[in-house]
C-alpha cells in the first residue's frame, strides 16, 4: 500500500483530508489516526525498507508463496481473467501471478496516480501483448472499471494483508464492494497473515534496525511540516503491542513526558505515557479468515500457505 500523497507538500497547501483525519484522531480520547497517512514519500521508502528487514516475514512469505504455486493459481483460475489488482501492482509479486495465469488484461487501482503509472510501465514493458488498464481511484470508495474489460470474467488481487489494516467491520464493507465491483462469476486472491507466537509478531513492528520506528515516527515529521505542527519528536517513542482480544499488533506513538502542543492552530495536550494509535494490523487464523470472506460475500475455494503457517493466500468466489 505505498500511497504517495504528497500534493499538499508540493502545492504548499494543506490538504484538507489530511487536516480532518489528524485534527479528529488527535482530539479523540484515546487518540488514534489512520494508517493512510504514514505514505507520503518518505513514508512509501521507510514501508519498502521494512518489506526487506529480516523480523519483516509478510512480504518474503506472500511472495515465495506466489512463485511457488503459479500451477496451483492457473488450475484453480484458468486462463483468459481480467485480473484488478487493489493497490498498483508490487514489481515483485504480481509478475508470479500474471505469469502463471495468462490473464486477458491487468487493472491495477491505486489512489497514487504517479506511483501507479510507473508500476504501470513497468508490467506492461514485462508483459508485451497484455492489456494494462490503470485506475486512478480510491477502492474505498464507489469506482468504475476500465469498460475494455467488458465481459471477461475477473480475478480481484488484494495482496500483502492490506485487509489487516482495517477494523474487521470495514474490511467486510470493503470485501462486499469487490464483490459488487468484480460481479458474479468473480474470484479473489488474497493475502492473509496469521496469528502467530507474540514475540516474532513484536519484532515485525518493532525491528532492531528502528525501520518501523522511523516509519511510526514520519507520522509526526509529516504533520509538523504540513500542517503546520510543532509536536516536538523527542518527546515521542515507537510502541508495538500485541492486543490478544483484538488478535492485532497496535503501533503507537508514546508520549515520553507531558506535552502540549499544536496542529493546524489547534492545540493538544498529552500526558506522560499517553499514545497516538496509528495502525492496528489484525491477524487472522485460519477459520476467522474464511468466516471474514463469506461476510464480505466471497465464499473460500483453496488456500496456500508457508511451512511454518506463517501467512497465507486464500482464493475465493464470489458468493
Ligand atoms: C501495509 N501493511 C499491510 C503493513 C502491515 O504489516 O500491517 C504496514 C506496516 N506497518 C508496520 N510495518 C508494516
Amino acid at each position: 500500500m505505498l500511497l504517495t500523497q504528497d500534493a499538499a507538500n508540493i502545492a504548499g497547501s494543506i490538504d484538507p483530508a489530511f487536516r480532518h483525519d489528524i485534527v479528529t484522531g488527535l482530539s479523540r480520547s484515546p487518540k488514534a489516526t489512520p494508517p493512510i497517512w504514514f505514505y507520503d514519500r518518505r513514508g512509501s521508502e521507510l514501508f519498502e525498507a521494512i518489506t526487506d528487514l529480516p523480523e519483516y516475514y509478510p512480504t518474503r512469505t506472500e511472495t515465495a508463496l506466489l512463485a511457488r504455486h503459479g500451477a496451483d493459481f492457473a488450475a484453480a483460475v484458468g486462463e483468459g481473467r481480467a485480473v484488478v489488482e487493489f493497490g498498483a501492482g508490487s514489481s515483485r509479486k504480481t509478475p508470479h501471478l500474471l505469469r502463471a495465469i495468462a490473464p486477458a488484461a491487468y487493472v491495477p487501482i491505486d489512489i497514487s496516480g504517479d506511483f501507479l503509472h510507473t508500476s504501470s510501465a513497468a508490467l506492461a514493458e514485462a508483459f508485451p501483448g497484455l492489456p494494462v488498464l490503470p485506475v486512478v481511484g480510491d477502492f474505498n470508495r464507489p469506482l468504475a472499471l476500465p469498460t475494455a474489460i467488458g465481459g471477461m470474467p475477473r480475478l480481484g488481487f488484494f495482496p500483502g494483508s492490506t485487509i489487516g489494516n482495517m477494523e474487521p467491520d470495514a474490511a467486510v464493507d470493503l470485501l462486499r464492494a469487490m464483490r459488487r465491483l468484480l460481479g458474479d462469476g468473480a474470484k479473489l486472491l488474497i493475502g492473509m497473515d496469521r496469528i502467530k507466537d507474540r514475540d516474532r509478531l513484536i519484532a515485525a513492528y518493532d525491528d532492531a534496525q528502528g525501520v518501523t520506528a522511523a516509519f511510526n515516527m514520519n507520522l509526526i515529521e509529516r504533520v509538523n511540516r504540513e500542517l503546520e505542527g510543532d509536536l516536538p519528536i523527542d518527546g515521542f517513542a515507537h510502541r508495538a503491542i500485541w492486543n490478544d482480544e483484538k488478535a492485532r499488533i497496535e503501533m503507537h506513538l508514546e508520549a515520553q513526558r507531558a506535552l502540549h502542543f499544536q496542529v493546524a492552530g489547534r492545540s493538544f495536550h498529552m500526558d506522560a505515557g499517553e499514545t497516538i494509535h496509528t495502525e492496528s494490523s489484525h491477524k487472522y487464523g485460519a477459520r476467522d479468515g474464511r468466516l471474514l470472506l463469506r461476510a464480505g460475500g466471497w465464499a473460500p475455494a483453496a488456500e496456500w500457505t508457508d511451512d511454518d503457517g506463517l501467512f497465507a493466500l486464500v482464493l475465493a468466489e464470489a458468493g
